[in-house]
């Protein structure tokens, strides 16, 4: 898609933040200015345009984004004489034009809909007075993959295969900021699939807030596992996907991940609680004891795959009961990563309106004593690695030593290794190399080299 645009020779930088469904729609957008002739820059001094992608999931990301913005009036204005600052992502869904009173310096809002509309939304305001806000965040059917994209990876790719989310648990903004579920068409996802393939993409991942239930709103019944092993069949050499809802995960797409030798042995399933009444109390349509059967029988599908999980510490109603149950639910299931997180009252949810059971500082201790947990599993995780040759995807060199590279292990660990002798460190991004594992931590592996470049 090419615009006429006034737009052209404006440089741009884009700030995100949130999930990868941010880091996605940040592509786009990045797509949709290149399109428009304009230049990214890697610094806001240089910037015509700012555009922060924002997320709402947790209070402190509201802040953050408040600091960032008033950050902006304290750097140099641009060789143009004028920088726009655009808000889009999920805070720009939630706030429309309120957020000028926060922030007076906001030219544009977009929301998670409209990035097609940010290059018109920014010529007007180039052309208007300054103070002058635009925004917009309508509905506009269909999906940002239809897009130009500016891919940060030449070898991995996102693809999202649905938006929005139903499942409405009690605690969460994303379905008020990201609409209802809509599945894209299998056949156009193959599609985009087959491109990056010929493109030379090594890994996809499949995004959703829920891709368990991929094909329901579509088709009438969920059709991820046939969507699994159709984008296997397209000879990528790696695919994940992300959000997996206990609820919606069956017998067809465990079959389809333990056949489709693309798939790789890791699995993100968020737990949440282990306490079936706080688990009730967040709406999530499930138990601890199906969830623990669930993760039996993941593993005697798939030997070996890796566990990860996001639990909230501090639920209105969760008690120090509940809390030990969630103890007790990681220790049994040995998660081999987690993501731990404090509940963040988030306005105009259900739970919002629910009274705290437990202090401040009783929620912070227990969050302490979880962290701890997690950390040591996950050290024990990756001790049983220790010996053992991991295929990695090479990433890049490490920011904090050039003599380093980083990738990630099919079970997802990022590994470090020393650039092999004789070896042009660029030449290896994107190749998958065998490295053996020489070193253990919580958070990462080190290892050498064994073999040559695939
Ligand atoms: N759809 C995904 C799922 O259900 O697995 C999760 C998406 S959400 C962006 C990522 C994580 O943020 C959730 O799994 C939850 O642990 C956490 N989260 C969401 N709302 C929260 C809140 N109000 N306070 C604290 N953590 C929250
Ligand atoms: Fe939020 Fe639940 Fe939807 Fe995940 S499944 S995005 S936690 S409402
Ligand atoms: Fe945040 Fe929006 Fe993702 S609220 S977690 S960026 S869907």
């Amino acid at each position: 898609m090419a615009y006429d645009s006034q737009l052209a020779g404006k440089t741009y930088l884009v700030q995100t933040f949130g999930c990868q469904m941010n880091l996605h729609d940040s592509e786009r957008v990045r797509g949709v200015l290149d399109a428009s002739g304009c230049l990214e820059v890697a610094d806001a001094a240089e910037a015509d345009i700012v555009v922060f992608m924002t997320c709402c999931v947790r209070e402190g990301a509201d802040t953050r984004l408040y600091g960032h913005i008033s950050e902006m009036i304290s750097t140099p204005i641009p060789p143009c004489g004028r920088r726009l600052v655009a808000v889009g992502g999920c805070i720009a869904q939630r706030d429309g034009d309120t957020i000028k009173s926060h922030i007076p310096n906001v030219d544009v809002v977009f929301g998670t809909q409209s990035i097609s509309m940010l290059p018109e939304l920014l010529e007007t305001s180039f052309a208007s007075r300054r103070g002058a806000l635009q925004v917009d965040v309508s509905e506009h059917p269909g999906f940002s993959t239809d897009l130009p994209s500016h891919r940060e990876l030449s070898y991995s790719a996102w693809v999202p295969i649905m938006t929005g989310c139903n499942n409405f648990c009690s605690y969460c903004i994303v379905p008020y900021v990201r609409g209802r579920e809509h599945s894209r068409d299998i056949e156009d996802v193959i599609c985009e699939c087959e491109h990056l393939v010929a493109d030379g993409v090594r890994q996809i991942t499949l995004l959703g807030q829920n891709v368990n239930s991929y094909g329901r709103d579509t088709y009438g019944e969920p059709r991820f596992a046939e969507l699994l092993r159709r984008v296997g069949e397209t000879g990528v050499d790696r695919i994940r996907f992300t959000s997996s809802h206990p609820k919606d995960l069956n017998v067809e797409t465990i079959s389809a991940m333990a056949e489709t030798p693309a798939v790789m042995p890791q699995l993100h399933l968020a737990v949440q609680s282990g306490s079936d009444r706080v688990l009730r109390d967040m709406n999530r349509h499930y138990t601890a004891s199906r969830y623990l059967d669930l993760t039996r029988r993941i593993r005697a599908a798939v030997p070996g795959i890796a566990l990860g999980t996001d639990i909230i510490v501090g639920f209105p109603t969760e008690t120090e009961e509940d809390f030990q149950d969630t103890m007790d639910l990681v220790r049994e299931v040995s998660f081999d990563s987690a993501f731990t997180f404090i509940y963040s009252r988030r306005s105009g949810t259900p739970a919002a309106t629910m009274p705290d059971v437990s202090s401040r500082e009783q929620i912070s201790k227990r969050f302490d004593r979880l962290k701890n947990l997690v950390e040591d599993l996950s050290f024990e995780s990756n001790q049983r690695d220790l010996g053992t040759t991991a295929e990695v995807l090479v990433e890049g060199r490490s920011k904090r030593d050039k003599d380093v590279m980083v990738g990630h292990s099919r079970k997802n660990q990022t590994l470090h290794f020393p650039v092999p002798n004789g070896v042009e460190a660029d030449a290896l991004v994107g190749h998958l190399l065998d490295v053996k594992v020489r070193e253990a931590r919580s958070w990462y592996l080190r290892g050498v080299v064994d073999g040559d470049p695939r």
